[in-house]
Parts: structure tokens; C-alpha cells; sequence
């Protein structure tokens, strides 16, 4: 990634301003990454001990749709929380946590589409669009998914270098599959009557839209065209 190439230069101050003994370098923070790769993957483990232990409640599937789901969620508010977090602490090279951030967000979102079109369609593809013809937040969460998957894809440093000034505002897609995915969360608990994670999350995303806004706007001012 780009914005990661500029992280290697943070030492000289590419990104933050002057560099000073404080900011941590890009191979600093790199070397945190396989921390930050293990801790992604607590959900799998704590899902594989639950199902050792009889843990997966009465209805294991709807369990692991859900805690997938939710997951995977979690995930993508995380990654939309490290540009505001690099330019609170001034710290630019943790923009290195960003890619794998949300390449986790879409491993989360994959195993919860899998596991939808195996447990609840049975893999049929008629069933699949019957479903999501007849449930909105179905189509909602498939819209969140596709783009989700368009960010995964092109998220390399060689799509970046080919793409170019269309990489940056193709990626701003990240914000409206998260809007779309708190939206798919709010019809998903609107049945139940039970919205307290829904306005949790949609709080977080809200509060990072508006950040990420206001960093966008006050580069434009300074002069930046792109802003990662
Ligand atoms: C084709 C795409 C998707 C399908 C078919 C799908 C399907 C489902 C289903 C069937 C449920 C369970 C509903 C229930 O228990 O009543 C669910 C819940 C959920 N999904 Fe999705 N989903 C999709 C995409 C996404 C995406 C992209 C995200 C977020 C990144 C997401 C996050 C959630 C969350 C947070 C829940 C609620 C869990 C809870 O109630 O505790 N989904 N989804």
C-alpha cells in the first residue's frame, strides 16, 4: 500500500511533520504485526473452545452467524479507527495495522456469508436469492459485501500503484459498507426490539465518519490532494 511506502518514510518526517525522537518508526511498528495477526484470530479460537466445551449454545449455526457477523464488524470500526488514531497520537506509521485490519474485517465477513449459505441455504443459489429478494437486510449486507470484497481485492500495493488517484477514492468505499453493515445490524434487531448494539456501533461509525471528514477537509485546505 501506498500509504504504507509513505509509512517507510516517516523517519524523515514524510507523513507528520518534522521526525522527532518520538515517532516510531515503520519497522517499529511492524514488528508489533504478528501480534496484532495472533489477536485477530482470538474470535476462531474462543469459537473453537466453545465448541470443544458444548459452549455454542443450543443453536451453534446461529450462534457463529451472529458472533461472526458482529466480529466482523467489530473489525471494520477498528480499521476505520487507525488514520484518526495515527494523527491523535502522531504516530503515522501505524498505518501499517490498517491492511490487515480490514483484510481480518473480510475474512469475518466471508466466514459469515459462508456460513449463512451453508447452514441457512444449504448452499442453494435459488434459496440464496429468494432470500435476498425477500429480506432487506439480506441485500443490505450482500451490497456492504461486495464492496467489502472490492477492497480486499484491490487492496495491494500493486492494485494501489496501477490504480493510482482512483485507488484512494475507491477505498472510501470502506465508509458506506460500514454504514451499510450498522444498517444490516439495526433491521436484524429492529425485529427484536433490541437496539442497544446497533446504536453502539452506529455511534462509533458515526463519530469516525465525522473525524475522518474533518481530517479530509483540513488536508484539502493545507493543500494535499491525497489523503490516505
Ligand atoms: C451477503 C451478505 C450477508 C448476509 C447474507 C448476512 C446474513 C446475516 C444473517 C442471516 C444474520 C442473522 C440474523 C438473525 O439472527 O436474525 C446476520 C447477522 C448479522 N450480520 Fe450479517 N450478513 C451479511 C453481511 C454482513 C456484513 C458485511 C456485516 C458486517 C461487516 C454483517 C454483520 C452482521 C451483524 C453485526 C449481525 C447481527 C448479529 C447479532 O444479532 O448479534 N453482515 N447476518
Amino acid at each position: 500500500m501506498a500509504s504504507e511506502v509513505a509509512a517507510q518514510r516517516v523517519g524523515s518526517g514524510a507523513l507528520g511533520g518534522p521526525a522527532g525522537p518520538s515517532k516510531w518508526t515503520a519497522r517499529q511498528v511492524g514488528r508489533f504485526k504478528p501480534v496484532v495477526f495472533i489477536l485477530a484470530l482470538y474470535p476462531v479460537a474462543h469459537w473453537v473452545w466453545l465448541g470443544f466445551g458444548d459452549g455454542l449454545t443450543a443453536n451453534p449455526p446461529e450462534f457463529l452467524i451472529r458472533s461472526s457477523g458482529v466480529w466482523a464488524l467489530a473489525l471494520l470500526c477498528m480499521t476505520l479507527g487507525v488514520t484518526p488514531l495515527r494523527r491523535l497520537i502522531r504516530q503515522p506509521a501505524l498505518v501499517r495495522f490498517r491492511r490487515m485490519l480490514g483484510l481480518f474485517s473480510f475474512f469475518y465477513t466471508a466466514l459469515h456469508v459462508w456460513a449463512w449459505a451453508y447452514w441457512e441455504r444449504g448452499w442453494s443459489l435459488s434459496s440464496m436469492g429468494e432470500d435476498v429478494l425477500q429480506r432487506p437486510f439480506i441485500a443490505i449486507g450482500l451490497v456492504a459485501t461486495v464492496g467489502l470484497l472490492a477492497l480486499a481485492c484491490t487492496s495491494t500495493r500493486g492494485w494501489m500503484r496501477r490504480m493510482g488517484h482512483w485507488w484512494v477514492v475507491l477505498h472510501r468505499v470502506v465508509y458506506v459498507a460500514a454504514v451499510l453493515s450498522v444498517w444490516h445490524f439495526w433491521l436484524i434487531r429492529a425485529g427484536k426490539n433490541n437496539f442497544l448494539e446497533p446504536y453502539v456501533y452506529g455511534a462509533v461509525v458515526g463519530v469516525l465518519l465525522v473525524v475522518r471528514a474533518g481530517i479530509y477537509w483540513r488536508e484539502r485546505r493545507v493543500g494535499g490532494g491525497m489523503v490516505s
